[in-house]
């Protein structure tokens, strides 16, 4: 959507701010013996206070309130009885609507203890998404994101994933623009415009650049080759200064 009044701004953050509650509350029962069941459960009980309505459930029927996407798995995990292990690398995907405003947030984790490569994997792709939203400027090509994120992947000798995007939201989880590669194509021309909402999301690989889906009935993402990918996602305004970041508590990201 194109934020055109105040009152959209914030019903657009308030969304935003019950999103990352829930994604906080989440990323804090992280540990090993603790299924993706659970974890979503507490999102559902989180969500469900505050009046807010989970997105891939409502949008797609996904068969789960939250993705929790745990290692060679990029997104679209099912939560279910898996049980964290130590050293796990846990994606925890959070979209939801409230009042018809949709935000959409992710952050990846480790289980301790974590490995080199692991958490330099989760710094890449968190530095890759501070990048990509510092250059989400009214006037800015769509293809500045990609070019930024592909470059700060490729200074830490990682990988991006080619094939998952970042896109439009706030009146559907899914909008205009329907697609913010985490590459630099030169033959993308879209320009960003005030007022555009978009989830920024950098997928980070450790070697590979395509997801495929696997057999759980078309929503798991993995990679071919079993190695890892970290996500990190914001919602953000863009405006012709600097983003108006939606999906974090704390005035300054990390
Ligand atoms: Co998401
Ligand atoms: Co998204």
């Amino acid at each position: 959507m194109i934020i055109k009044t105040k009152e959209e701004l914030e019903g657009l953050k308030a969304s935003g701010r019950v999103v990352a509650i829930t994604l906080q509350e989440m990323a804090r029962e992280l540990k090993p013996g603790v299924t993706t069941a659970y974890l979503d459960k507490i999102a559902e009980q989180v969500l469900s206070s505050y009046g807010a309505i989970s997105a891939p459930k409502s949008e797609y029927d996904f068969p789960g309130i939250t993705c929790i996407s745990v290692n060679d798995e990029v997104a679209h995990g099912i939560p279910g009885p898996r049980e964290l292990q130590p050293g796990d690398l846990v994606n925890l995907d959070v979209s939801a609507s409230l009042n018809g405003f949709f935000t959409d947030h992710g952050m990846t984790f480790m289980v301790p203890p974590a490995d080199k490569v692991g958490e330099k994997l989760l710094l890449a792709s968190r530095r890759a998404l501070k990048k990509a939203i510092s250059v989400a400027i009214a006037g800015n090509k769509i293809n500045n994101i990609g070019y930024v994120v592909e470059t700060e992947a490729k200074a830490f000798g990682f990988t991006t994933i080619r094939n998952l995007c970042g896109h439009g939201v706030g009146r559907a989880l899914h909008e205009e623009p329907s697609d913010i590669p985490n590459y630099y194509d030169p033959m993308d021309k879209r320009v960003l415009k005030a007022g555009t909402v978009l989830a920024i999301e950098t997928f980070v690989g450790e070697k590979e650049y395509f997801v495929e889906e696997e057999e759980d009935g078309g929503w798991l993402l993995k990679t071919p080759k079993r190695t890892r990918a970290a996500q990190f996602e914001h919602t953000v305004v863009v405006t012709e200064g600097k983003p108006i970041i939606v999906t974090q508590l704390d005035e300054k990201m990390k």
